[in-house]
């Protein structure tokens, strides 16, 4: 074929989209194949190890022709070439182990986060973090606290992961199609999650229409220990595709500026009455990050769970900042 013709063909000098992701574990190898191979945004996957980022990066690129993508993939362990990112998703830390809570990750997962989110934000200044590493809604805190940055660009992803379980177990139950059903998880990512029954729908029809209230309890119980029941499951390690689709729908309505509403951990600074600290409420996501939290009317039983939630937050945040005062 006549060279030329390629070399006719205007080079697309427009600003590719460009997602950082620290920790290139499954999680965060997942995501990388969830955005590109969707033509969403290019990937930058970084990690300690060296050579691995570099060869999941380099196994996605040569499923590139076969995906139908032009995404860049690159892998790193220099964050340097992850310069100049729209979004940085930190997934980097230890997951559980069977027996574990997510809190007993403290420990070993706060130095990392804070150093991961300084790191990133030193050569993305103008990006939006988002934090996975657990407990979520301890490390999105020091991760903010560590960078500074205006709240509304730091948000957790955990409450569209526990949502889209709640989401799959109603659909189970009732034999529906999971598109047809609408749910809703606020709290924290951890046994002190908060279903909302009388936000979650089939069609429009709440489901307390729909299920008695055993049945209901039965499905929160399960999504209240949804990750706990894949790690024993799994016994080396836990869920990474669910996770992985769930970044992808923050960072799809970020990207895109759709101003999806979704369960995410936030800045709460006097919504449903607390103050100082992340917990997932719904949040409406834009390309500036959290646009606005939505106050939902909750049962007197819901607001003392969320109340019980931050307070388990704020104590696991002590736990942290003496973690981080003895190194
Ligand atoms: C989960 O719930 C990894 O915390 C995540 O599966």
């Amino acid at each position: 074929m006549n060279s030329s013709v390629f070399s006719q063909l205007p080079p697309t000098d427009r600003p590719q989209p460009r997602v950082s992701i620290v920790g290139a574990g499954k999680v965060g190898s997942t995501l990388a194949q969830r955005l590109t191979e969707k033509n969403l945004a290019d990937a930058v996957l970084l990690d300690v190890v060296e050579g691995w980022p570099q060869g999941v990066a380099l196994d996605l690129m040569q499923a590139r022709g076969l995906e139908g993508h032009d995404r860049q993939i690159v892998g790193t362990n220099d964050y340097v070439d992850t310069a100049n990112s729209d979004i940085v998703v930190i997934t980097a830390g230890r997951p559980r182990l069977p027996g574990m809570d997510r809190s007993d990750l403290i420990e070993t997962n706060a130095k990392i986060v804070i150093d991961a989110a300084k790191r990133s934000i030193e050569y993305s200044p103008n990006a939006i973090l988002i934090v996975v590493t657990n407990p979520l809604d301890v490390m999105t805190y020091l991760a903010w606290h560590a960078t500074q940055l205006p709240p509304h660009r730091v948000v957790g992803m955990a409450g569209v992961l526990d949502s889209a379980r709640l989401q799959t177990f109603i659909s189970l139950e009732l034999g529906v199609s999971t598109q047809d059903v609408q749910a809703m998880v606020l709290g924290n990512h951890g046994q002190q999650m908060i279903p909302v029954p009388q936000y979650c729908t089939v069609k429009g029809i709440p489901i307390t229409e729909l299920l008695n209230a055993t049945e209901i309890d039965r499905l929160i119980d399960r999504t209240r220990n949804g990750g706990t029941e894949i790690v024993e499951l799994m016994q080396r390690g836990g869920a990474y595709f669910a996770p992985a689709s769930s970044i992808y729908w923050m960072v799809e309505s970020i990207l895109a500026d759709r101003s999806r509403l979704v369960s995410a951990a936030a800045y709460l600074q006097g919504e449903y009455g607390i103050d100082g600290l992340f917990l997932g409420v719904p949040c409406r996501l834009g390309r500036q990050g959290v646009r606005q939290i939505v106050e939902l009317s909750l049962t007197t039983a819901q607001h003392a769970a969320l109340e019980k939630a931050a307070t388990e937050v704020r104590r696991n945040i002590k736990n942290a900042e003496r973690v981080l005062e003895r190194i």
